[in-house]
């Protein structure tokens, strides 16, 4: 949630009748929702969705839903932004779920009960659907089961947030960056998940991404919402000049 001066405040509305709110429904099924998010990540992306929600720029889009974790993050902080009156949206969740690297057959990820007996392969979209609908998000999320690179290519139209937490190997983290971050309105927000400044901590293509981020002088970091490996940008309405950016 955001204060009358734009500040982060985490806490979704009760409703008069002291019911929790829909968005405090989704949010406490995403909280209890398995993955690979913090839930102070998670909360950070929950406020990040309701700021670039409110500003009504366009579709919220994620790459790597998984479970759907971090999806139902980010549909209660869109359907937070709906309940205080934003304009009409929805959530794009891009996964192909077949898995990243790390999450097949005898990597470190791997989890045999999503294994799908008639093809052997990794299948993480049953249960990433039993857990929207659970939550009760079926319609304010839009599934898109496919190669988000191809998907990016696709489609078109400016977005409002996207949010990049897909495959975290080079040629397909930067096909992300890449393929989406042009697609930012002026104004919508970039977050960027497992971004690791020192190696020893992880991979680095999502630190270069959001190094180049930075780098390109279209975007500003959102300080506040800096939240362990999560980075939110915002994409400036006129770029400065690009240069080394501080981090
Ligand atoms: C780290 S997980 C996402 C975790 C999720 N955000 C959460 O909150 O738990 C990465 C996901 O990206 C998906 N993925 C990897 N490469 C992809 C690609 N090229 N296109 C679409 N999805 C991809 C995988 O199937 C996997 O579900």
């Amino acid at each position: 949630m955001t204060g009358r001066d734009g500040a982060v405040t985490g806490t979704p509305p009760a409703q008069p009748d002291g019911a929790p709110s829909r968005s405090a429904a989704v949010l406490a099924a995403a909280h209890g929702t398995p993955g690979f998010l913090d839930q102070r990540e998670g909360m950070a992306l929950f406020a990040a969705a309701e700021v670039a929600a409110q500003r009504g720029l366009g579709p919220l889009v994620e790459i790597g839903a998984y479970l759907g974790r971090s999806t139902l993050f980010l549909a209660a902080g869109l359907i937070a932004a709906l309940e205080h009156g934003a304009p009409p949206s929805i959530l794009l969740s891009i996964d192909h779920h077949r898995g990243s690297e790390e999450m097949q057959a005898g990597w470190e990820h791997h989890d045999a009960t999503l294994v799908d007996p008639a093809t052997g392969r990794m299948d993480s979209l049953p249960r990433f659907r039993a857990n929207l609908w659970r939550a009760g998000a079926e319609d304010i999320v839009a599934a898109v089961v496919g190669d988000s690179a191809r998907v990016a290519a696709a489609l078109s139209g400016p977005v409002g947030m996207v949010f990049i937490d897909g495959g975290h190997g080079a040629n397909v983290a930067w096909a992300d960056y890449r393929g989406w971050t042009p697609r930012l309105a002026p104004g919508g927000l970039l977050a960027i998940h497992d971004v690791f400044p020192d190696p020893a901590d992880g991979g680095r293509p999502p630190y270069e991404c959001y190094c180049a981020a930075l780098d390109s002088g279209e975007f500003d970091e959102l300080e506040d919402a800096r939240t362990l490996s999560l980075r939110v940008l915002t994409r400036r309405r006129v770029p400065r000049a690009p240069q080394r950016a501080s981090r």
